[in-house]
């Protein structure tokens, strides 16, 4: 099982790239399954989900290539979709793989896709997903942990979500986008990897009006063809980074990451009294004096994101005075809080809020990462902590960073990955 060990204490200065967006890669590959023709996207992070989505494809008997020569380029070809089937191997190690559900069924009228099952953060049904498609025409039915769906062609419908849902919106317009006639969804996500799945889609031949809104207007075409796509900045990657330049008091440059796409996170930064700069070269960060607690309730986008919410716990240890942070996303993604307890952080959690008072002094222990984001937290915390500590279960954080002990370690941080 690798770690990380980290000694604390230095501050981390200089330039750092921000990779691209791991939640816009997954439906943007899962949407290569819609067309016969090659799918080529740029600005790909290598990091692991990427992997265990192009082994997905390959199970389905897709091209799929990933050559080192140009680590963040993925050309995938789905030429025929022989073996429609997400199995549970790999569908437990990603929920993602949930993303290929619409896709299938709407290429090849068939698909069986193992139920992803919980995660860490939380029970994470697909119910949403599986109404959105009945409502398209597809015969569903759930049994053995597989969802399975049948459509002879699916029909455009009205769809309203009843909760937001980032992957359900994402299903329902990849199967809208094949369905005859038109789909009006309402309620939809309006997370920035939607628009992005929507460009990608409309640079095939899709149809798709409105994605980033609540309401995504979607007219169905007969076929798709192949596109070349340039995925954006990982948004959760450069608020990390965010983080790490303020929690160390150092001093950041941010580039190819797009600021848009943060407004809330910088928002709540800069009331912790963090400077934040947008420049020509990219995003530039460091502290203007002492951190304040400030309060935090995570919301859909384009409210302050859930995947940001451990980070910024990290930062609050720092703050002067108390800061209430509330989870309204998911039921159970506090995980991170008891690990930065045992680190010296006062956090009492009760429900879905977490109240963490500063600024505590932390000091270096041996704790355990439980999911993706969990695990960044618990590095933030390990810079600004005294001593070493060693972080287990770092296979949480390659699902979703790329090199991240290469690009803190150029910053200055003290960090290597050890067995
Ligand atoms: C996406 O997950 C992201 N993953 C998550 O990022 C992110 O935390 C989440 O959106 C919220 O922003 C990808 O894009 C691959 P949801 P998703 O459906 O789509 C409930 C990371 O760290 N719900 O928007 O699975 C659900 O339980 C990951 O990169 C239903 O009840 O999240 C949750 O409470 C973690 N029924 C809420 O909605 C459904 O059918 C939002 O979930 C679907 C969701």
């Amino acid at each position: 099982m690798e770690k990380f060990r980290i000694h604390g204490g230095r501050r981390l200065e200089g330039t750092v790239r921000v990779s691209g967006a791991k939640n816009a890669a997954l439906p943007a590959m899962a949407a290569a399954l819609l067309t016969s023709e090659p799918v080529h996207l740029r600005n790909v992070p290598r990091v692991r989900d990427i992997v265990t989505m192009g082994k997905l494809l390959a199970h389905m008997e897709a091209q799929v290539e990933m050559s080192p020569a140009t680590p963040d380029a993925v050309s995938i070809r789905a030429e025929r979709v022989s073996h429609a089937e997400a199995p549970y191997e790999l569908v437990k190690t990603m929920r993602a793989s949930v993303l290929t559900l619409g896709p299938l069924v709407a290429r090849t009228g068939y698909a069986r896709v193992s139920l992803p099952g919980g995660c860490a953060i939380g029970a994470r049904p697909i119910d949403l997903h599986i109404q959105a498609l009945e409502k398209l025409g597809a015969e569903i039915s759930t049994e053995h942990g597989y969802v399975e769906a049948r459509a002879q062609r699916l029909r455009g419908a009205r769809l309203l979500f009843d909760k937001i849902t980032v992957t359900g919106t994402e299903n329902a317009m990849m199967a809208a986008a094949l369905a005859e006639g038109e789909s009006l969804l309402e309620n939809a996500a309006r997370e920035p990897e939607i628009s992005d799945l929507a460009a990608l889609l409309n640079a095939m031949g899709a149809r798709v009006e409105g994605a980033g809104t609540s309401t995504v207007r979607i007219r169905g075409v007969p076929a798709l063809h192949g596109a070349t796509h340039t995925i954006i900045p990982d948004r959760i990657e450069a608020g990390t980074l965010l983080v790490a330049g303020a929690i160390t008091g150092g001093e950041l440059l941010l580039t190819h990451c797009e600021p848009a796409h943060l407004t809330a996170v910088i928002e709540k930064l800069e009331q912790s009294g963090i400077v934040i700069r947008a420049e020509a070269k990219g995003l530039r960060v460091h502290n203007g004096g002492p951190l304040a607690a400030v309060d935090v309730t995570t919301e859909e986008y384009p409210g302050f994101a859930t995947d940001m919410q451990a980070q910024y716990m990290a930062l609050m240890t720092q703050a002067a005075g108390t800061s209430v942070i509330t989870e309204t996303i998911f039921e159970n993604r506090f995980l991170h809080a008891q690990e930065m307890v045992r680190m010296g952080g006062q956090i009492v959690v009760e429900g879905r809020r977490a109240v963490v008072r500063g600024p505590a002094r932390l000091s270096g222990a041996s704790v355990q990462a439980s999911d993706l984001r969990a695990s960044a937290s618990l590095v933030l915390a390990a810079l600004v902590a005294e001593g070493e500590t060693i972080i287990d279960r770092v296979y949480h954080l390659d699902r979703g960073y790329e090199r991240l002990e290469q690009k803190l370690g150029a910053l200055g941080a003290r960090i290597e990955r050890v067995n």
